[in-house]
C-alpha cells in the first residue's frame, strides 16, 4: 500500500503581519509550504494534500495543481484541520499517512524516512516526531509515562508547571497507520483551553484503546523549528542559509566571508569557485569551476561555464560561457546568452541578446534584442535603438565589427562582418561587410566667434 501526506497551511500567521497565508512566507526566498511539500517529495511520498484555510485562493494559486488540496472554511484546530482531508487520507486505507506542519520548513526527508522506519519495524499505531530543544515554549509537550512510553502530548496552554519543565517537544510531525487516524480523528473533541480540536489528543485516544503510540526522537533538533513572526523567520532563514552554505564548501566551494552570502537549494557550484560577500545565487542556477562570483551579484537561473568573473552582477535567466569577464557593474536581463572569453564592463545592460566568443562590451552600453558576432568591440556608451514606442525590433552585428564610441544603432539594423561605425553616429541604414558607416555632420570651426560675440565666461 502506498503511503500520502498531509500538510497542515490553514492558518493566518497573524504574527507574520502578512497579506499572505503564513505557508507562503518565505524562507531561503523559498515559501514555508513548498519546505514541507519538497520534505515529503524527499522521503518518496507522491500523494500529497495541502490544507488551506486563510486565504486559500492564494495558496492554491501558488501551489497550482501540485498537490491536491483540501478546504477548512473555519480554523478549528490541528485535528480539524486533518479532518477536512479525510476524504484524501481514505483513499489509503491499509497504509501510512505523514502530517505536516506547513510553518516548519526544517522537517526534511530523511528524518521523515528514519521515522517511518522505526515505525513500522515498531509496528506502531501512530509516531510522532519529537526533538530535545533548549527552549521548549509555545510547543507541544511529550509526555512519557514512568517507564520511558509515550503518554499523551499537552499543549503550552494546558500544561502544568511541571510539564512545562520537559524539554522533548513535538515537532508536529507524525506518522499515522490511516485507519487509527480516521478512527481516532471521529473522537477527538474540543474541550480545552484553546476550544480548538488538536490533532494531538489522537494520541491519548489511541493509547488508552492499547494501541501502540510511541515518539520517534530526531537527530537533528532543528526539525522541530516553526516560524510565527518575521523574527522566528529570520531564525529559520539564518539555519538554512549557514546548511547550504556548508553543503557547497563541503562540495570545493570557497567562501571566504559569508556575510550576505545566501545560496539557494538548488544551486550548482563547481569546485574551487569563490563566493564573495553580499552574493545571492537562487533558482536553478548552475556555476562551473574556478569562477569568482561577487561581491554584491545577484544571479537566479542562470548558467555559468568555468573560470568566470561576476563582479557586481545582476544576472537573471541568462547564459555565461568559459572564460567570460563580467563587471563590475553589469546587468544581465532575461534571455541573454554571453558565450565564451567575452568582457562585458562597467555599467552595460544586456537584454535578449546573444553574444558570440570573444566580444568586448567595455563600459556603459545598452545591447538589447540584438545578435553580436565574434571579436566585435562596441566602443563607449553606444546603444542598440530597439524599441520605436511600438515595437520591439532586432539589431544584429557580424564578426570582427568596431562599433565607434557613442554609436545609436537604430533597429532593425543589420551590420555586416568588419565594418567600423564612426564614433557619434546615429546608424538606421543596413551597413555591408568591410564598410565604414559615417552618420554625423562634419564639424565646423568658427574663429574668433566668442571674443566677436563677447561670450568670455567669467571664470571667479
Ligand atoms: C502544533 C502542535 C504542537 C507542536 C507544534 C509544532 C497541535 C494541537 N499542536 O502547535 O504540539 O509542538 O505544532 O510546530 O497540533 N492549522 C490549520 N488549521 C487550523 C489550525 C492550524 O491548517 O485550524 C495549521 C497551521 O497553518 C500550521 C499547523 O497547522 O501550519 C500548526 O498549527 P499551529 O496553530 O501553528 O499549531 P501550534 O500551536 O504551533
Ligand atoms: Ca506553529
Amino acid at each position: 500500500m502506498e503511503n500520502c501526506a498531509v500538510i497542515l497551511a490553514g492558518g493566518q500567521g497573524k504574527r507574520m503581519k502578512s497579506n499572505k497565508p503564513k505557508a507562503l512566507c518565505e524562507v531561503l526566498f523559498k515559501p514555508m509550504v513548498d519546505w514541507t511539500i519538497d520534505a515529503a517529495r524527499d522521503a518518496g511520498i507522491k500523494d500529497i494534500c495541502v490544507v488551506t484555510g486563510h486565504l486559500h485562493e492564494m495558496l492554491e494559486a501558488h501551489l497550482d495543481g501540485e498537490t491536491e488540496t483540501a478546504f477548512q472554511s473555519e480554523r478549528l484546530g490541528t485535528g480539524h484541520a486533518v479532518m477536512q482531508a479525510a476524504p484524501f487520507i481514505e483513499k489509503f486505507k491499509g497504509g501510512n499517512v505523514l502530517i505536516l506542519n506547513g510553518d516548519c520548513p526544517l522537517m526534511d526527508g530523511d528524518t521523515i524516512e528514519r521515522a517511518l522506519a522505526y515505525h513500522t519495524k515498531s509496528d506502531n499505531a501512530l509516531t510522532v516526531i519529537s526533538a530535545k530543544v533548549e527552549n521548549p515554549f509555545g510547543y507541544g509537550r511529550i509526555v512519557r509515562d514512568d517507564g520511558g512510553f509515550l503518554k499523551e502530548i499537552v499543549e503550552e496552554k494546558d500544561a502544568s508547571d511541571e510539564q512545562k519543565a520537559i524539554s522533548e517537544v513535538n515537532s508536529g510531525a507524525y506518522w499515522f497507520k490511516v485507519d487509527v487516524l480516521l478512527d481516532a480523528l471521529s473522537k477527538i473533541t474540543n474541550d480545552n483551553n484553546q476550544n480548538e480540536y488538536y490533532l494531538t489528543d489522537c494520541i491519548e485516544i489511541a493509547i488508552s484503546e492499547n494501541l501502540k503510540a510511541s515518539a520517534y526522537t530526531a537527530k537533528n533538533s532543528d526539525v522541530v523549528l516553526g516560524a510565527n513572526d518575521r523574527i522566528q523567520l529570520l531564525d529559520l532563514n539564518d539555519k538554512l542559509r549557514i546548511k547550504y552554505l556548508q553543503f557547497q564548501m563541503l562540495q570545493g566551494v570557497d567562501i571566504p566571508c559569508s556575510e550576505g552570502v545566501i545560496i539557494g537549494p538548488d544551486v550548482e557550484i563547481g569546485t574551487d569557485t569563490r563566493i564573495l560577500p553580499g552574493t545571492v545565487l537562487l533558482g536553478d542556477t548552475v556555476i562551473g569551476s574556478n569562477c569568482v562570483i561577487g561581491p554584491n551579484s545577484y544571479i537566479t537561473d542562470t548558467e555559468v561555464g568555468n573560470n568566470v568573473i561576476l563582479d557586481n552582477v545582476v544576472a537573471d535567466k541568462s547564459s555565461v560561457g568559459d572564460e567570460c569577464d563580467l563587471g563590475p557593474f553589469v546587468h544581465l536581463r532575461p534571455n541573454s546568452f554571453i558565450k565564451s572569453d567575452v568582457h562585458i564592463g562597467n555599467f552595460v545592460e544586456i537584454k535578449n541578446s546573444t553574444i558570440d566568443d570573444g566580444t568586448k562590451v567595455s563600459h556603459l552600453t545598452y545591447v538589447g534584442d540584438s545578435d553580436l558576432g565574434k571579436n566585435i568591440n562596441m566602443g563607449c556608451g553606444c546603444v542598440t535603438v530597439n524599441f520605436d514606442g511600438q515595437q520591439k525590433h532586432r539589431t544584429t552585428i557580424g564578426d570582427g565589427s568596431f562599433i565607434g564610441c557613442n554609436t545609436n544603432l537604430i533597429s532593425p539594423v543589420h551590420l555586416g562582418k568588419f565594418c567600423y561605425t564612426a564614433a557619434g553616429s546615429t546608424i538606421d541604414k543596413d551597413v555591408p561587410d568591410y564598410s565604414l558607416a559615417i552618420a554625423r555632420n562634419h564639424q565646423t570651426n568658427k574663429e574668433g566667434w566668442v571674443k566677436d560675440n563677447d561670450k568670455i565666461r567669467n571664470m571667479d
